[in-house]
């Protein structure tokens, strides 16, 4: 399975470049990076790299993780210091524990992987999810059912232990080249409650 991916895209960025190219940051990883307590940063599936960018010029240390080497050799040529960029199938990649203070999931799905990710969360820690779901107005009929999320999926996924940020469904950017539905939702992780007992 992640062989076959690696090959798939591979090919894609090597057939189209363009799809490397720089593109604006989500909306909410814009907003919501300046509510992070701290600066390290997870970034799955990162492709073009444009959260990885994003958060490395505003002080994060960031985990880059991609199956591709096409898309992170093209990334390494301008990085700084401060990302690490990681070649991985997320597949099975098991994230470091209780160290970040944001993790973004961006066009991209891979549900036992997000369960992965909460311990890997600081409390506190922002968890950012944003990708395509299923519209019946779709443009990309053949797309994988089980990459579209259902409708609501995001906010029952996080009913327990994360406060809501923010969430939103949407037409994607215009620059992507079919028109597809899509959701997104910033969440918190709470903070365990400390409970002193009397001796
Ligand atoms: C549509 S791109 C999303 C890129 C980026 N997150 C964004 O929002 O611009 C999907 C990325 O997932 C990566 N990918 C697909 N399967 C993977 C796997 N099993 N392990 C790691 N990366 C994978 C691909 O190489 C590709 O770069």
């Amino acid at each position: 399975m992640a062989e076959k991916d690696r090959e798939k895209w591979d090919k894609k960025y090597h057939d189209k470049p363009e799809l490397l190219d720089s593109r604006p940051p989500s909306k909410f990883v814009a907003k919501y990076h300046q509510e992070c307590e701290g600066k390290q940063a997870l970034d799955l599936a990162c492709g073009s790299g444009r959260h990885t960018m994003f958060l490395s010029e505003n002080g994060f240390l960031v985990d880059a993780i991609d199956i591709s080497s096409v898309a992170l050799e093209k990334l390494a040529t301008n990085m700084k210091d401060s990302v690490n960029l990681i070649e991985a199938d997320l597949d099975t990649f098991e994230p470091k524990q209780n160290h970040y203070d944001m993790i973004v999931m961006t066009n991209f799905l891979d549900r036992d992987l997000i369960a992965r990710c909460y311990d890997a969360l600081k409390d506190g820690g922002i968890f950012i999810i944003e990708t395509y779901m299923e519209d019946d107005d779709n443009e990309k009929k053949d797309s994988n059912p089980d990459f579209l999320l259902k409708e609501d999926e995001l906010i029952l996924t996080f009913y327990n232990g994360f406060k809501r940020l923010d969430y939103e469904e949407f037409w994607n950017e215009d620059y992507e080249k079919y028109r597809m539905r899509k959701q997104a939702i910033a969440v918190q992780k709470g903070r365990q409650m400390q409970i002193k007992y009397n001796q």
